[in-house]
C-alpha cells in the first residue's frame, strides 16, 4: 500500500499549479538571502525568513528599503515588502512550516548545510522543494544525510540575485524528476533566466567562466602588462558589453562574418592555440593580492562600498531596462 506521504509527493506538481503565489522559506539573511527575499516578495510570494543573527530582521528590512526603488523601476510590485507577506521567524523549523519552496542561503560549508537540512526535514511539507544557493558544494554531498534527498536541487544565483537574471539549476539522479522543472517554473516566474547543468562540475558553469577570466586578469596585472584599472576597463568597455547581449559562442559566430564560427576558426584556430598555451596560472600569493588591492585603491579613488554598490546597481538597472525594451 502506498503511504499518504508518497501519494503527496507523487502529486507534487499539483501543489505548484499557481506559480504566482508560493510560500517561500528563505534560510540565511546574508548578502544572497536578503536579495532572494526581495525578489520573491516583489514577485508576489510570501517569504518566511530565518537567520540566527538577532539583528537579521533589521538587516533584511534595511536591505528591502534599499533595493525597493530599483525593483520598482524594473516593474516589480514591492507593496508586499512588509508584513503580512514577510515573516521573520525565530527558528529554521518555524520558517519552513507551510513553505512550498525552501531557498537555503547559509554560508558555504557542507557541515552547516547538512545540519540545517536534518533540522528542517521533519517540518517540511511532503511536496516541498529545497533549493540551495551553493556556489560549489557537490549536490551528492549535500544530499548525503537527508531522509528525502529527492527534494534537493541546486539553484545557484549570481550576485545580486534580485538583479542578475541567471539561475543555474542542477538535479542529479537522486533528485525527483519533477523538481528541476518545478524550480525552473518558479524562478522564471520571478523573472529569472535558468540554465540546467547536465552533469556535476565544481562551481557550475558561470563561476568557471568567471574563474577563467579572472585568472588571466590577475596574470596580466602580476606580469605588469596593464594596471588593475586598465584590465577592468578592457572588460567593461570591451567584450563585457557584448557579453551582456550574447554569449561567447554566438559572438564569435558573428566574428566569422557570413561564414560563421567555421570561418572564424579557419582564420584564428592557430592563434587561439598559441594564446591558450600562453595564458597564465597565477596564485593568490600575498604579493599578488597586494598588487591587486593597490591597483584597486587607485581605481576606487576614494569611493566607499555603498557608493560602489549603488553605482553597480544603477548601471545594471539601465542595462536591464534597455535590454528588456530591445528584446520586447
Ligand atoms: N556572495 C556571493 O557572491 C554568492 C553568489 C552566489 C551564491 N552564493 C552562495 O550563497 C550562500 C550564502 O552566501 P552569502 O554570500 O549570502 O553568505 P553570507 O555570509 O553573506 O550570509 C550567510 C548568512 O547565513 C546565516 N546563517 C549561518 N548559519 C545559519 C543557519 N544555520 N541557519 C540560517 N542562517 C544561517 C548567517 O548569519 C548569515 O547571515 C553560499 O552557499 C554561497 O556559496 C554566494
Amino acid at each position: 500500500m502506498i503511504s499518504d506521504q508518497v501519494l503527496e509527493i507523487q502529486n507534487r506538481k499539483g501543489h505548484f499549479v499557481d506559480q504566482t503565489k508560493q510560500t517561500v522559506a528563505v534560510i540565511g539573511a546574508g548578502l544572497i538571502g536578503c536579495s532572494w527575499s526581495a525578489l520573491f516578495l516583489a514577485s508576489g510570494h510570501a517569504v518566511r525568513l530565518y537567520d540566527p543573527r538577532t539583528e537579521a530582521g533589521d538587516i533584511a528590512r534595511a536591505f528591502l528599503a534599499e533595493v525597493r526603488p530599483t525593483l520598482t523601476a524594473l516593474g516589480y510590485d514591492c507593496s508586499g515588502f512588509d508584513a503580512p507577506a514577510l515573516t521573520i521567524c525565530a527558528t529554521s523549523q518555524e520558517a519552513v512550516t507551510g513553505a512550498e519552496i525552501i531557498m537555503e542561503s547559509i554560508p558555504e560549508r557542507l557541515d552547516l548545510k547538512q545540519t540545517l537540512y536534518a533540522e528542517i526535514e521533519p517540518a517540511l511539507l511532503p511536496h516541498a522543494i529545497v533549493a540551495t544557493s551553493s556556489s560549489g558544494l557537490k549536490l551528492s554531498d549535500l544530499q548525503a544525510l537527508m531522509t528525502d534527498p529527492a527534494r534537493l536541487v541546486i539553484a545557484h544565483p549570481f550576485n545580486p540575485p534580485h538583479l542578475i537574471p541567471l539561475v543555474e539549476l542542477y538535479g542529479n539522479d537522486r533528485t525527483a524528476p519533477d523538481v528541476v522543472p518545478i524550480a525552473r517554473a518558479f524562478f522564471e516566474g520571478c523573472g529569472k533566466v535558468c540554465i540546467e547543468l547536465k552533469k556535476e562540475v565544481p562551481a557550475h558553469v558561470a563561476n568557471r567562466l568567471q574563474a577563467a577570466l579572472w585568472r588571466e586578469a590577475i596574470h596580466l596585472v602580476a606580469e605588469g602588462v596593464a594596471t588593475v584599472e586598465d584590465v577592468d576597463k578592457a572588460v567593461w568597455a570591451g567584450p563585457g558589453l557584448r557579453w551582456a547581449v550574447m554569449g561567447p559562442h554566438m559572438l564569435l559566430n558573428l566574428g566569422g562574418g557570413e561564414g560563421g564560427l567555421r570561418a572564424y576558426v579557419n582564420q584564428f584556430a592557430d592563434s587561439y592555440a598559441a594564446w591558450w598555451d600562453d595564458l597564465g596560472h597565477p596564485a593568490l600569493t600575498s604579493d599578488t593580492v597586494a598588487a591587486l588591492t593597490d591597483g584597486l585603491t587607485q581605481e576606487i579613488n576614494g569611493r566607499d562600498y555603498a557608493t560602489l554598490r549603488a553605482t553597480r546597481d544603477t548601471q545594471l538597472l539601465s542595462v536591464l531596462t534597455a535590454l528588456r525594451a530591445a528584446r520586447a
